[in-house]
């Protein structure tokens, strides 16, 4: 049986550490309040203009790519999952790979667009495309610019503080030992809530969803004035919604089921895990979940305290962590897992 394995990892955050203590000049939070309900100490922030979430994307493939021992030119397949893009479209895949200086081989691109758990689902996608024989050197690769598009005021406080920029990459290719790699994939989706935790505009909803009237559309303008409406600008709403009590209580809930789900599919347990990599969402949340799986302290990563929440990026950039501090060993059973917007979420289990 094929199995794939993650052949290659690396990861990249921006130099410039954002403490709380600054978004304290910005907005009326306190470094008190940001850790007491998230954990997070500090983040990081790119250079803007100069970095993206293409760049900082880049920067971590070239170091995943070297780490599979391969040259560039091997990869055959790029997946890119992020929530902040450079463009609304065409999507980041294409830019990593001018970025990259891969064009010559004209390999295919997909990007991703499901937000917290975007790697796990890129990492089920590229796992099939393996298996199948499809591919053989896929890039996978998280990443996130999200402070160009967030509110540094009071009135964005309740999600600015909890994000911060990074990225993460892997090279997935085919296990040549059947016992190791990707064991299984579970994905999962809901979209009762998609409008509690989004970016709506702009975007070509025209007000369909509800709240028209909030995003100031107006039945009778044929062509202007429906992707961006003055009220837009006018009440800021093209920035990030977050519902967090809402997204907690189902977080809180979906983590460990998923998890489970995965662990019963190949008949283990959680006494199994060695390492769990939880989505860094929050870090009450990957307590809660370790608490509801009785998991102790050293089998699971936690790294929001430095980064932040950077989304797609959190998981590879924790896991490319975790293996330099060698708490990822040969034959060690990982468990990956992801919630958030949409709602979606999902795990991987890999025997490394
Ligand atoms: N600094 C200071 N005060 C803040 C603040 C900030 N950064 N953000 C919000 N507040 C205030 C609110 O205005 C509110 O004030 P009020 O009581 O005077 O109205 C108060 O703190 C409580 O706000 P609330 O939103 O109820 O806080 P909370 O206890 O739910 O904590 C989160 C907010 C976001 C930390 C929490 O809901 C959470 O962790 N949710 C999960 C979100 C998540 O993980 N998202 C990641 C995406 S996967």
């Amino acid at each position: 049986m094929i199995r794939s394995r993650i052949a290659g990892i690396g990861h990249f955050v921006p130099e410039r550490v954002v403490k709380n203590a600054e978004l304290e000049m910005y907005m009326e939070t306190s470094d008190e309040w940001i850790q007491e309900r998230t954990g997070i100490k500090e983040r990081r922030f790119g250079e803007r203009h100069k970095q993206t979430s293409t760049t900082l994307g880049a920067k971590a493939a070239i170091a995943a790519i070297a780490d599979a021992g391969i040259e560039k030119d091997e990869v055959d397949f790029i997946i890119f999952a992020t929530l902040s893009p450079d463009y609304y479209f065409p999507g980041c895949g294409v830019l990593l790979q001018r970025e990259l200086g891969i064009t010559k081989t004209e390999i295919g691109a997909l990007d991703i667009r499901n937000q917290c758990s975007g790697f796990i689902y890129g990492l089920s996608v590229a796992d099939q495309f393996i298996k199948s024989g499809m591919y053989k050197n896929i890039l996978l690769v998280g990443a996130e610019m999200h402070s160009m598009g967030l509110d540094f005021t009071t009135r964005g406080r309740g999600v600015s503080v909890i994000f911060g920029d990074g990225a993460g990459a892997v090279i997935l290719q085919a296990s040549k030992d059947d016992e190791k790699g990707i064991l299984t994939t579970k994905l999962h989706s809901n979209g009762t809530h998609a409008e509690e935790l989004a970016l709506i505009n702009p975007g070509s909803h025209g007000g369909y969803h509800g709240e028209k009237e909030k995003y100031g559309f107006k039945e009778d303008s044929p062509f202007g004035g429906v992707f961006v409406t003055e009220k837009m600008y006018e009440d800021a709403l093209f920035y990030p919604y977050m519902n967090g009590q809402l997204v907690f209580k189902n977080a809180v809930r979906k983590f460990p089921e998923v998890i489970v789900e995965a662990l019963t599919s190949e008949g283990l347990r959680t006494t199994d895990i060695d390492l769990l990599i939880p989505h860094q969402a929050n870090l009450r949340i990957s307590q809660f979940v370790q608490k509801t799986l009785g998991l102790e302290d050293h089998q699971v990563k936690n790294n929001i305290q430095k980064y932040g929440n950077t989304t797609a990026a959190s998981i590879p950039i924790a896991l490319s962590e975790a293996k330099e501090e060698g708490s990822v060993k040969d034959g060690d059973l990982i468990c990956l897992a992801a919630f958030g917007s949409g709602f979606t979420w999902g795990s991987a289990l890999i025997r490394w």
